[in-house]
């Protein structure tokens, strides 16, 4: 049972040349970092409009940035894991492959992927409320919350897309066409409730790609799957690898 469905998802990848993988706050949870939703996630104990809205960041700069500092102190601290080791990996492997994440922690980079498609933004981006000025700061804790912009003194913002707020349009639309032409869109750690990123499956269901989904739950998108893995992605993804390097 469960080693055909790693022998099927194999078998389906060992072919494709565009690929596609759509990853949540899943794929890190074996580095340690909590998911939004379910026990222990996120989002539990908070209100999200409290931490993770414009209104919230213009009613209380600080109350925001402790939360984001909080959440790149966590961060800095973790590794990637094996999941995001493989879906690494599969950039030399698949001559035409795109990573597209809902993630804001940087691991897909830490593990050595390239291109990263961003839809939420980074954690390790601040953006200026004054002068739209956007850098990179890997400082964790930060010295003084909320940072202020070195050119206008305003105050910087965490760099990612908040409740309530588009999603970046150069990253969306990327996802988008990358989903549109793919083959296999393999969805790793997503409850994909959140729109419009969830809206990529579907995207690449109605293109008729095979869809691959690595989750130890059923997503709200798991009737699209062709293949279901049903497990921890830090297990399930070097498996499906190793299948496939063993030809
Ligand atoms: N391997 C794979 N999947 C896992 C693992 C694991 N080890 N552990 C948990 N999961 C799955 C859960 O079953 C769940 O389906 O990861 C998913 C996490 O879902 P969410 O916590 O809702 O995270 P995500 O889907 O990424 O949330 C989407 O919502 O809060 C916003 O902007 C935030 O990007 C986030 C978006």
């Amino acid at each position: 049972m469960f080693q055909d469905e790693v022998r099927r998802a194999a078998e389906i990848l060992r072919s494709a040349t565009r690929v596609v993988a759509f990853t949540g706050a899943g794929v890190s949870a074996e580095s340690g970092i909590a998911t939004f939703r379910g026990a222990g996630g996120l989002w539990e104990g908070q209100r999200i409009e409290e931490v993770a809205s414009p209104h919230a960041f213009a009613a209380d700069p600080v109350h925001v940035w402790r939360f984001y500092d909080q959440r790149r102190t966590n961060v800095a601290k973790v590794r990637p894991n094996p999941a995001h080791e493989v879906l690494a990996a599969w950039q030399e492997r698949f001559p035409n492959y795109t990573l597209v994440t809902q993630n804001v922690d940087g691991l897909h980079q830490g593990a050595g992927s390239r291109r990263v498609v961003e839809l939420h933004g980074s954690l390790w981006r601040v953006r200026c409320t004054g002068c739209g000025r956007e850098r990179e700061d890997r400082t964790a804790p930060l010295p003084a919350l909320p940072p202020r912009c070195a050119e206008c003194g305003a105050f910087e913002r965490p760099g990612v897309v908040w409740f309530g707020e588009a999603l970046p349009a150069e990253a969306f639309l990327g996802a988008e066409s990358a989903a549109e032409a793919c083959e296999v869109l393999v969805v790793v750690g997503t409850s994909a409730v959140v729109y419009p990123a969830a809206g990529l499956v579907a995207v690449a269901a109605a293109v008729g790609a095979k869809v691959i989904e690595v989750n130890p739950e059923a997503s709200a998108l798991a009737h699209l799957a062709d293949v279901t893995l049903r497990g921890p992605a830090g297990a399930m993804l070097p498996q499906v690898d190793a299948m496939l390097a063993g030809g």
